[in-house]
């Protein structure tokens, strides 16, 4: 399904990316912005790492979830997270992001705001086309615990001091939420096993945010692709100030816990146990070096 000539070599999971990618340019290249989309270096890169439609196919593949729920999930949930980076560039300044200029220095301010508004809502509207709609008001609500954590982050927190409950539960919300969603795709409208794994992404996401506050501070290294050094100009609070807690170990404790509270689901262990080790870990290796 939707894997075009280009992806026949590609793996199993490659393919359901591809599929992924092409999914979301479809839905951006229906809309009046076509040329834009075409030619934007900024958005040739939608998509990134793409590790929450990792996580829904790893997981999902492991249930045997409906390959057509994962693509258009997993669309949904890069187009709003990609929508919180063309803001969160804005607010932050940021100049580079996935290795090319950020699209607010492409396009300008009010153009990377309207452009992250409409992959919201497409985003929106895919999950409506999909599963009789029966995702969608899931993703809303984690959709909204994403944008309530990012303006406590800002409108609350700014200048606090960084404690671990406070940066935790902030990332709980403002990256969790979507490696929730995209996690409880393989649930397979089994309500305990959906649940489990929506928590099980939870930690898993919340992981990746406390240690995308230590990369952080390596302002100057342009490996990462993206512009750092901006949560400590900004005063706001992170992981990278939390002097004495033992970061690593604590990440290493958050996702056994998220392998344990799914109490021996052979499928969804299997499925998030592979995903920690092929697409989590090299991630997590990336940003704690
Ligand atoms: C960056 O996310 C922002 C965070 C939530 C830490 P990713 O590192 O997943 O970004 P891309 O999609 O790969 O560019
Ligand atoms: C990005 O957060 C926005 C969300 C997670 C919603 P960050 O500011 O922590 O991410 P980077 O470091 O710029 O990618
Ligand atoms: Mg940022």
């Amino acid at each position: 399904m939707m894997a075009s000539s280009t992806t026949d070599t590609l793996s199993t999971l490659d393919q359901h990316l591809e599929d992924v990618r092409q999914l979301m340019f479809r839905t951006l290249e229906e809309t009046s912005l076509k040329g834009i989309v075409k030619d934007s270096p900024s958005l040739s890169a939608l998509g990134g790492k793409m590790l929450r439609s990792r996580l829904a196919f790893r997981v999902g593949s492991a249930t045997g979830a409906d390959p057509e729920l994962l693509v258009y999930g997993s669309a949904a949930v890069e187009m709003i997270h990609t929508a919180s980076l063309l803001h969160d560039d804005v607010i932050d300044g940021g100049v580079m992001r996935r290795g090319v200029p950020t699209f607010w220095m492409e396009k300008g301010k009010a153009g990377a705001i309207l452009l992250g508004d409409l992959l919201l809502f497409k985003a929106v509207d895919l999950m409506c086309r999909v599963a009789n709609g029966a995702y969608t008001h899931e993703l809303v609500k984690l959709t909204g615990e994403v944008c309530e954590a990012e303006s406590e982050q800002e409108l609350i927190f700014q200048g606090s001091e960084s404690r671990l409950e406070l940066c935790q539960s902030i990332a709980r919300r403002k990256t969790g939420a979507l490696f929730a969603f995209a996690a409880l795709l393989g649930g397979q409208g089994n309500e305990h096993r959906t649940e489990v794994l929506k928590e099980s992404g939870y930690l898993l996401g919340t992981v990746y945010q406390l240690a995308d506050d230590i990369l952080d501070t390596h302002a100057g290294d342009d490996s990462s692709g993206k512009t750092l050094g901006t949560d400590a100009a900004r005063d706001i609070v992170s992981a990278a100030r939390l002097d004495d807690v033992d970061l690593e170990r604590h990440l290493d404790t958050l996702l056994e816990e998220a392998v344990r509270i799914l109490n021996g689901d052979t499928q969804a262990v299997s499925g998030v146990k592979t995903y920690i080790a092929e697409d989590l870990q090299p991630a997590l290796r990336a940003l704690l070096g």
